[in-house]
């Protein structure tokens, strides 16, 4: 068995839990909305069409934002093309996606889900094929209470109160040849300074997310967040990152700590941001939304056939997820939680049917993919404050992502609750670990209070509609305690979380 160990300290903050790190991403894709969200003619729809199984799941998923409508779909959107009488909406050419908008979703709709979801909307405007005019055109519909032309409309449209968006996305990957409207970074810092000056005069509170780049492989990579950030650091909170992640080549040991790549990608991004501000002289520091990332076997949609023919809500990207992916999610998030200094917004994308956690059937059932339990687990355990968190132990080599820690984890403590828990991924593919946990700084008596493991022998193991559980959490795993030290033993290739608590 490998051993490894770790030590933490209630005084070691690195930041405070952001909610907004459980976020996850509804776009105009595929199934995500049609006959994900929204199915009127399902057994379990709602009077508004939304599938409440659905809607269910989004609860016990934990989810506390949703980045709406898109996504590469919002770089061509009419937002007006989704409001009004449904039976006058048109019915679009959807390039992104090559598929069929029929416009029964829109916003309105969309925010009556988010209240029934309990979760808070991030919206993105168009700056693809439209600019500023359109994007005050549609927070003036969403955000302004009352008396002016768009305003008037929206409560005309059944809302009464304004939805009180918070946080806007400025336009989506616009440094990637396939959006349309694609620019260059010298174009979309323009129009991106330009739009943000005209949010601001309409409502100056506003959190504003700048694109950063669509993915730390892009060629511009480092240089556009640099270009953008230079014309739009005072007038932007966030840049956006966005990374994907999949087993090449069978080449699992990579897979397992492609979180090695995503630390190294905020870190590259906080470094030219802050390298930005240091050339402004400015004190402000922008913080990091990674409002996509996941699991995604890209390299197979690459090589699908083209599309033929114009759907409404085609099966697009539904990657069935295996115990491996599930791991590397978790790991995921460790890496997101360790950087709560900086990444205060993320999003999983997507959130149904689309590589998501969550999958339905047309008139069928829905259910847990294996991605689930660890997003649903750490949105649920992490609270208070993350710990540093450094893991003594062995390492590996890798060919994509050099030399890995067998263990990686982190830690969060609640001061308000004194919960602390810790979230650890083993990666070996053989070997257990047993993980020694140094708990003298929080005093006697911290005592486990829970574990949660996921991990199977078959890693290619997977939920599907008729066997929906095959994989879940098991919480059966033993922490022994001596003294101040608690040890847990994680097994080959798997996620766990353990809660210890203070006696009352
Ligand atoms: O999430 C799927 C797609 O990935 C999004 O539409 C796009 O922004 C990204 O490239």
């Amino acid at each position: 068995m490998l051993k490894a160990h770790v030590t933490l300290d209630p005084a070691a903050v690195v930041a405070p839990v952001s909610r907004r790190l459980f976020g996850t991403f509804v776009e105009h894709m595929g199934r995500c909305v049609y006959t994900g969200i929204y199915e009127p003619g399902h057994p379990l729809a709602d009077e508004d069409g939304f599938r409440t199984d659905v809607l269910a799941l989004t609860r016990e998923l934990g989810v506390t934002t949703v980045r709406y409508p898109g996504g590469n779909f919002v770089s061509g959107y009419r937002w007006e093309d989704g409001i009004g009488p449904r039976e006058q909406r048109p019915r679009r050419r959807e390039l992104a996606w090559h598929s069929i908008e029929t416009n029964e979703i829109g916003i309105d709709e969309f925010a009556r889900w988010a209240a029934k979801a309990d979760v808070e909307i991030m919206y993105a405007v168009n700056l693809g094929t439209r600019g500023v005019q359109e994007a005050l055109d549609v927070h003036e519909y969403c955000n302004q209470p009352a008396g002016t032309t768009l305003a008037d409309l929206r409560r005309a449209n059944g809302a009464e109160r304004p939805y009180g968006i918070a946080m806007w996305c400025l336009g989506n990957e616009l440094d990637g040849p396939w959006q349309l409207g694609h620019k260059n970074a010298a174009e979309y810092a323009r129009l991106t300074a330009e739009t943000a000056r005209a949010l601001r005069a309409a409502e100056p509170g506003l959190q504003l997310v700048a694109c950063g780049s669509s993915g730390s492989t892009m060629p511009t990579f480092g240089s556009w967040e640099s270009t953008v950030l230079e014309e739009t650091y005072d007038l932007v909170d966030y840049i956006s990152c966005h990374a994907y992640y999949e087993e090449y080549d069978g080449d699992l040991g990579s897979f397992l700590a492609c979180a090695n790549d995503m630390d190294h990608f905020i870190d590259s991004v906080v470094a030219t941001a802050d390298s930005v501000g240091a050339r402004l002289r400015s004190r402000k520091k922008i913080q990091l939304s990674f409002d996509e990332w996941n699991v995604w076997y890209l390299s197979r949609f690459q090589g699908g056939p083209p599309p033929t023919e114009w759907q409404v809500a085609p099966r697009v990207i539904e990657d069935e997820y295996n115990v491996a992916d599930a791991v590397v999610v978790g790991n995921l998030l460790i890496a997101l939680l360790r950087h709560s200094d900086r990444v205060t917004a993320a999003c999983q994308a997507q959130l149904v049917n689309v590589i998501a956690p969550i999958r339905t059937e047309p008139g069928g059932p829905a259910w847990r993919q294996t991605i689930f339990h660890p997003f649903a687990r750490t949105a649920a355990l992490a609270r208070g404050d993350v710990l540093r968190t450094a893991v003594d132990g062995p390492s590996y080599e890798t060919e994509r992502y050099g030399t890995a820690a067998t263990v990686d984890a982190v830690a969060t403590h609640d001061p308000a609750t004194g919960d602390l828990v810790l979230f650890a991924v083993n990666r070996d593919r053989a070997e257990p670990v047993e993980l020694a946990v140094g708990l003298r700084a929080f005093g006697a008596g911290a005592r486990p209070a829970g574990t949660w493991t996921l991990a199977d022998d078959d890693l290619l193991a997977t939920n599907t509609a008729d066997s929906p559980d095959r994989v879940t959490l098991d919480t059966s795993g033993t922490v022994t305690v001596d003294g101040d030290t608690a040890t847990v033993v994680l097994p080959p290739v798997s996620w766990t979380a353990v809660r210890f608590r203070k006696p009352s």
